[in-house]
């Protein structure tokens, strides 16, 4: 009889194609399921989640995956190369209960302590390192003192005197619960080929707003009019990708003059150009992901189908305008003279056009309004879970001596995770084999995670384990971290038997990349060292769609380190067409563009962040990507369409 009442279930289950992620759809918007019969199904749902049933699929996330990636849905974004894996459902988080969780804690005081002693014999290269590490950062705080001014002190004042508006920073502070927020590559921007764009114009990251984890986009109007450059496109693409890819509910604040002029060849026609932003917008909205807008500034052209997009928007008095074309453009077509309230202001989209639903006489009201929205979104903060948690044995400062400078000056990654892990203790996987990569669980903050770090050359026997370990955590739901300090690219070999070696490693490598590629659970990144050529792709990269992927700012991202640039033929070898003097400009533009602050100033990467920070910022980012699970998801599949 049980068995029969579980069959309905699962086939009612597979009807209402509810995603396998997130707690279920209350009675009231999944009619299929009626609440008596709900109760069993949660019932049954974690039972299975807890191992005492037979495995389920859906606690693995491959089960009935979201129906926008089924062929009849609209085509979602995650189904297209910008998620976890073609045709899947986004990564499904650990089914573990509250009280897992603290038991989980409670075994990990049974891990093996790491030895995180720096032994004499590496006392030089941990100077070498701390030496190196001071410099960057000195240099990361100077360029984060000179982003934090925006346009610059004369265009914040001409904002916030002339415009009577706030500057971006203060919005954000009347809109997020307190100031403990992630900011996303902040660097973004910086030595385009453009000029400098502070923060690329808008500010992304993600904060709680009545305690739910939300992603925001804030243009910054003190940058150029808050108008979207090339870098600010792939900037906001990239918020709503992780939005997207942790199911985090989204909140605009629009204050643009929309696309940059004279750029517009590299911003408007492209599939990822500024239109990617507004369907981005119809598919979260497809996908349940809800999203608001403020409307607190100029909203011209591009930026005015922003918050048109939103689900709800707010606009403000006298500062918050939107039209597709502003009065000069009017009075050229026209030869009238309009002003900016009467052609698309706060009273006329409320009360005539209905662009907008709400209307805010000031910005402080404008956010409180919001933060009422977000209270309507049937969205469930996480609980308030006190978990006692161990810090490590060993003081973080010490990371900076272990942050290599580069690649010869790494010291055994162990000697790192001693700092990360609660309570320094590490269950390791295979610790005798393939030991240039270290494979093993540990705790971050009360998260049970496991750990991919490099430990020297990715080789057979450690790419081997690598897979294996990779598919472990797939198999448990545990979210991995993988710690990344590629080897530069090895010799070409001098004898058969060395290239039978490379191309037996090559396969090894082309299998732990499958598995990575395919493992459905989340994953961050943090590049500690170098990012070099295609085994950072094998450790997770930029390419293989780690939710979180974050640089130490000693970091080196290439695809061949510049000093061991040596290997290249030189000026006089018979088949080298290029002078030294060439080689040697080669040499400088490959170091130039190595530096962590290049990468993160394109956005290979989510930020720069200080090692003494990294286990903060790692827990954070485990929390926000378990917000889903306390989601209500039901089968609707449309966006919502503003009529
Ligand atoms: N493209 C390139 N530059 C632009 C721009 C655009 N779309 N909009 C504004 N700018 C530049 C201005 O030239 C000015 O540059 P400067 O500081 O070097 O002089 C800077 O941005 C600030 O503009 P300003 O008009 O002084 O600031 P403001 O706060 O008074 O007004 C806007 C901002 C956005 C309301 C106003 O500039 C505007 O309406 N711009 C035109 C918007 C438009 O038509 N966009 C169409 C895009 S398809």
């Amino acid at each position: 009889m049980m068995f029969l009442l579980l069959s309905v279930l699962r086939v009612m289950w597979n009807r209402a194609t509810v995603c396998s992620r997130g707690r279920l759809a209350p009675s009231t918007s999944c009619p299929l399921l009626p609440s008596t019969l709900h109760r069993v199904f949660h019932r049954e749902r974690q039972d299975l989640c807890h191992g005492r049933g037979p495995v389920s699929p859906l606690c693995r996330g491959h089960g009935p995956v979201s129906p926008l990636c089924h062929s009849e849905g609209p085509a979602s974004p995650l189904c297209h190369g910008q998620g976890q894996g073609p045709g899947r459902a986004p990564a499904a988080l650990p089914c573990r209960s509250l009280s897992s969780r603290a038991k989980s804690q409670q075994a990990a005081k049974r891990y093996p302590l790491l030895d995180g002693r720096i032994r004499s014999v590496f006392r030089h290269v941990f100077e070498e390192n701390l030496r190196n590490s001071e410099a960057v950062i000195k240099r990361y705080s100077e360029l984060l003192e000179m982003l934090s001014k925006g346009g610059g002190e004369n265009a914040i004042l001409r904002h916030t005197q002339r415009n009577k508006k706030l500057f971006v920073r203060e919005r954000l502070k009347l809109l997020l619960d307190d100031e403990s927020f992630l900011e996303l590559s902040p660097l973004a921007g910086l030595n385009m080929p453009y000029g400098d764009i502070p923060a690329a114009g808008c500010l992304t990251g993600i904060g709680k707003i009545c305690g739910v984890w939300c992603v925001f986009m804030a243009n910054d109007a003190t940058v150029k009019g808050g108008t979207i450059y090339p870098i600010g496109v792939k900037k906001q693409l990239r918020a709503q990708e992780i939005a997207m890819q942790n199911r985090l509910l989204s909140v605009y604040l629009v204050d643009s003059g929309g696309a940059f002029l004279p750029l517009q060849s590299e911003l408007f026609p492209d599939k990822l150009h500024g239109g990617r932003v507004f369907y981005n917008e119809a598919i979260m909205s497809a996908m349940r992901i809800p999203q608001v807008a403020v409307v607190c500034g100029s909203c011209v052209a591009g930026g005015a189908y922003v918050p048109t997009m939103a689900e709800e928007a707010v606009i403000i008095d006298k500062i918050g305008t939107l039209f597709l074309a502003g009065p000069p453009l009017v009075k050229a077509a026209t030869g009238e003279y309009v002003s900016p309230e009467d052609l698309g202001g706060a009273k006329l989209h409320t009360e005539v056009s209905g662009c907008s639903d709400h209307f805010a006489s000031s910005e402080k009201e404008a956010y409180e309004c919001i933060r009422n929205v977000i209270s309507t979104l049937n969205y469930d903060p996480l609980p308030e879970e006190i978990t006692e948690h161990d810090n490590p044995l060993y003081s973080p400062d010490e990371l900076l001596g272990l942050a290599p400078r580069d690649y010869r000056c790494t010291l055994p990654v162990k000697l790192i995770l001693s700092r990360l892990m609660d309570g320094s203790r590490f269950q390791e996987f295979k610790a005798n084999y393939g030991t240039t990569l270290v494979t093993g669980f540990g705790h971050v903050e009360g998260h049970l995670v496991g750990i991919v770090a490099n430990n020297g050359e990715l080789s057979h026997d450690a790419s081997l384990k690598g897979s294996h370990f990779v598919q472990l955590c797939s198999q448990r739901s545990i979210p991995i971290l993988f710690f990344q300090n590629t080897a530069p690219p090895i010799a070409e070999p001098t004898s058969i038997s060395q290239a039978e070696a490379h191309s037996n490693r090559l396969k090894a490598q082309a299998s732990m990349m499958a598995a990575v590629a395919c493992s459905a659970v989340p994953k961050i990144t943090v590049v500690i060292g170098g990012c070099y050529g295609s085994e950072s792709y094998v450790m997770c990269g930029r390419s293989f769609s780690p939710n979180f992927l974050f640089l130490w700012p000693n970091a080196r991202v290439a695809l061949m380190d510049s000093r061991h640039f040596s290997t290249v033929p030189q000026a006089g070898d018979s088949d080298c067409t290029g002078d030294e003097s060439e080689l040697k400009h080669l040499k400088k533009k490959l170091e130039e563009e190595s530096s962590a602050f290049y990468s993160s100033a394109r956005l290979w990467d989510d930020g720069v962040i200080l090692p003494q920070n990294t286990r903060k910022v790692i827990a954070q980012c485990l929390e926000i990507m378990e917000q889903q699970k306390y989601q209500v998801i039901s089968p609707w599949q449309y966006p919502v369409i503003r009529v």
